[in-house]
């Protein structure tokens, strides 16, 4: 009997000191998270198209195609005619990205901005590191909507993830995609001959959405999987498809799991040449 309760006290003891671990976990415990797979994140079917322009409904914000934020200090398309400009600084082999998260967040918001950083790094040379003193920096805050600068500004530049909307892993890697200088995947150069914009589908103020741009491709083909192309009914008329991809109009667009293998083929091809993980 008195093995027994001693056994029991022990179990007991024991029990305790894994919660007490357990509740003392700190964000800086996130900095280095285990990797999952951007599957696992959500069994939600809205697609993310839907979901960030259902965000940023009502925004005050003008935001051009949905969700990119106007510098204040140069033009929006400065990064399409010269996007050397816009690209964050290579440090010997790696790109260091300075990064805070808003304290808005709680640990699990955290966690999953982070473990959607970490994925990005897993297969490029970029490193998300908390900022210290450096003078260009994101700043992740939960403002109104999704939605990001494109490319590189020099000084301190937001990344708005509402919570809870737009914490989940696609939408960060989206948005963050866009401060590293991606625009769009619909409204690159050879767009029409992979999707057909259905315009008489799209509400009039909308239509500058679709306008195609003058990309630099990177030598890439075109990708239905990527996770900066939109969903079919994106700023359709009463869920109507506002683009179809053509030939085949049931190619899947507008996914919100995670960059494709194309969208890390980019990643690399524009910072990260010589670089070998
Ligand atoms: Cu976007």
């Amino acid at each position: 009997m008195r093995l027994f309760l001693e056994l029991l006290l022990l179990l007991l003891l024991l029990g305790l000191c894994n919660a007490d671990h357990g509740n003392r976990r700190s964000f800086s415990d996130l900095v280095s998270p285990d990797l999952g797979s951007g599957e696992e994140v959500s069994d939600d079917t809205e697609d993310m198209t839907t979901t960030i322009l259902r965000m940023n409904n009502g925004s005050s914000d003008f935001l051009l195609e949905g969700d990119l934020v106007i510098p204040k200090t140069r033009s929006a398309k400065k990064c399409l005619t010269r996007p050397e400009k816009c690209l964050w600084p290579r440090q010997g082999i790696n790109v260091a990205i300075p990064y805070v998260l808003s304290d808005r967040y709680d640990y699990s918001e955290k966690s999953e901005i982070v473990r959607a950083m970490k994925d990005l790094e897993s297969e490029t040379c970029l490193r998300f590191v908390p900022r210290r003193s450096q003078r260009a920096y994101l700043s992740i805050e939960p403002k109104h909507g999704c939605s990001s600068i494109v490319g590189y500004v020099g000084g301190k530049q937001t990344v708005s993830l509402q919570k809870p909307g737009c914490v989940t892993f696609g939408i960060i890697q989206h948005e963050l995609m866009h401060a590293l200088g991606f625009y769009h995947e619909h409204n690159r150069s050879d767009r029409d001959r992979y999707i057909r914009i259905n315009w008489d589908n799209i509400k009039g103020y909308y239509r500058n959405n679709f306008e195609r741009q003058d990309t630099n491709n990177l030598g890439t083909s075109y990708d239905y999987s990527s996770v900066m192309h939109y969903g079919k009914t994106a700023f359709g008329k009463a869920g109507s498809e506002s683009m179809t991809p053509i030939p085949n109009p049931n190619v899947p667009i507008g996914q919100r799991m995670r960059a494709s293998t194309l969208d890390f083929l980019r990643i690399n091809k524009l910072y990260c040449r010589g670089y070998r993980g």
